[in-house]
This record gives C-alpha cells, sequence and structure tokens, in this order.
C-alpha cells in the first residue's frame, strides 16, 4: 500500500504545532498501524530527522498507552486500541491523519504524545482497597454471585486509554472515572473506602479540569473495551449517596 501521512508535530506543549506530510510506500496490509509508523520512523531516522513521538508499551492492547487520534476517531475506525489497528482497514492511496488526544486535560509532550496523569491522579484519590499484608487468600473465601463478578470485571476492563475523553465533546472523564469507582463499589473488598472514593474521585476528576457528561454516549461507542453507561449512572448513585450521607453526619 501506498500512503500519505499528515502527522502533528509539536516540539513540546508550549509550541503551537502543526501538521507535516509524508508519503509511505510498500506498506503491507497485515501491519499493524503501530507498525507501520515504525517504517515512518526508521525512513526519518536515515535522513537524521526526528522520529515521530508517540506513546506505546505493551502493543496488545492491555496497557492504554498507544491513543493516537485517527481521521477524526479515537484509535482509528475500529472500535480497539490503536495497536490492534491493521493497515487492513485502510485503502492503497489513503490520506490518513493522524493527531494526539485533545483535551485541556491531557496536554501535549510532544508530537501524538500526551500526558495522562490526570487519570494517575484520579485513582490516586481513592482506586484502591484496603487490604492487611499477609497470605494470599483463598480464592473462594468470599462467595460473589456470578452476575456481580462478571459486571465488576466488565467495568475493570478499562485500560485508561483516554479515547473516551477524546471521543467526548466536552472531554468528560466520566466513562473511565465511573468505571474505577464501579469495579470496586460492586465487591465486597471495596466496601471500606465506598464513600470517600466516590467523592474523592469525582473531586479529583473535577480538579483535573475534564468537562461535564451531556449524555451523548460517543465515550463508549469508542471505548476499545466497550465500557457501558450504565457505569456512569452507578457513579452518580454512588457520588449523591455518599454526599447526602456525609451532610446528615
Ligand atoms: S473507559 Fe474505555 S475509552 Fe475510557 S479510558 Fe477506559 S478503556 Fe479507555
Ligand atoms: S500499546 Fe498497550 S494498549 Fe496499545
Amino acid at each position: 500500500m501506498n500512503l500519505t501521512l499528515k502527522v502533528w508535530r509539536q516540539k513540546n506543549n508550549a509550541d503551537k504545532g502543526s501538521f507535516n506530510n509524508y508519503t509511505l510506500t510498500g506498506i503491507s496490509e497485515d501491519m499493524s498501524f503501530l507498525e507501520m509508523l515504525d517504517v515512518l520512523n526508521e525512513e526519518l531516522s536515515e535522513k537524521n530527522e526526528d522520529p515521530v513521538h508517540f506513546d506505546h508499551d505493551c502493543r496488545e492492547g492491555i496497557c492504554g498507552m498507544c491513543s493516537l487520534y485517527i481521521n477524526g476517531k479515537p484509535h482509528g475506525p475500529q472500535q480497539t486500541t490503536t495497536c490492534q489497528l491493521h493497515m487492513r482497514s485502510f485503502k492503497d492511496g489513503d490520506t490518513i491523519v493522524i493527531e494526539p488526544w485533545r483535551a485541556s486535560a491531557f496536554p501535549v509532550v510532544k508530537d501524538l504524545v500526551v500526558d495522562r496523569g490526570a487519570f494517575d491522579r484520579i485513582i490516586q484519590a481513592g482506586g484502591y482497597v484496603s487490604v492487611n499484608t499477609g497470605g494470599v487468600p483463598d480464592a473462594n473465601e468470599i462467595p460473589i454471585p456470578k452476575r456481580i463478578a462478571d459486571e465488576a470485571f466488565d467495568a475493570a476492563t478499562c485500560i485508561g486509554c483516554g479515547a473516551c475523553v477524546a471521543a467526548c465533546k466536552n472531554a468528560s472523564a466520566m466513562l473511565f472515572t465511573s468505571a474505577k469507582i464501579s469495579q470496586l463499589a460492586m465487591l465486597p473488598q471495596g466496601q471500606v473506602e465506598r464513600k470517600e472514593r466516590a467523592e474523592q474521585m469525582v473531586a479529583q476528576m473535577d480538579a483535573e479540569g475534564f468537562g461535564a457528561c451531556t449524555n451523548t454516549g460517543a465515550c463508549s461507542a469508542e471505548c476499545p473495551k466497550g465500557i457501558s453507561l450504565t457505569n456512569i449512572a452507578r457513579m452518580n448513585r454512588e457520588y449523591f449517596s455518599a454526599v447526602a450521607s456525609s451532610e446528615n453526619v
């Protein structure tokens, strides 16, 4: 395949940034999108030009690092991560526009790399459980109904990629935050900090500058893990009940 790439280049957060055009020839449709970018970077390096900076780690769809905005969609035309996107999703002669996530809470570090530290700080605010150290408990010690276990697991599959924020016209982080609150709120192990967790994680989400949710559903439609909007409804219940009971104390 022969392709034209329009790639966002930005030296640092203070730089205005602009698109650069590159042409690539002989790209295999079996390559992943990131392998195609590797080819571009090899060519740039051979010409002593600065390679395009982009994030990646696992290349297996589990770390959430490969956050690219491709042809106007987070992670491109398929509902998957960029590392699991293959060039067979494009046609010979295509022009592909590649940008970083666009959200003020995710400032650009360089080129296509953004700082998603805001997500880490939301997790630090309450996305954990208190456990006693010691031996590993028996897996069947705390029986959990299958439906609850499945729902908690589905919420736990969120990989923190940020596509929900990038897809949302308000740059809302409610799908991410609600998945992280839900996975713990549904399980017995998550009950100890349940109220504080909902209050503190929502407060941190707001402090980071993410927008409000207006129920367009773009987040869930683009989420590579199919995280459901029901998690947002659950987070709202968790939050309001926590706030209400705090005020009664
Ligand atoms: S909810 Fe989905 S889109 Fe948002 S961070 Fe988690 S996996 Fe990514
Ligand atoms: S590189 Fe880890 S999810 Fe894509």
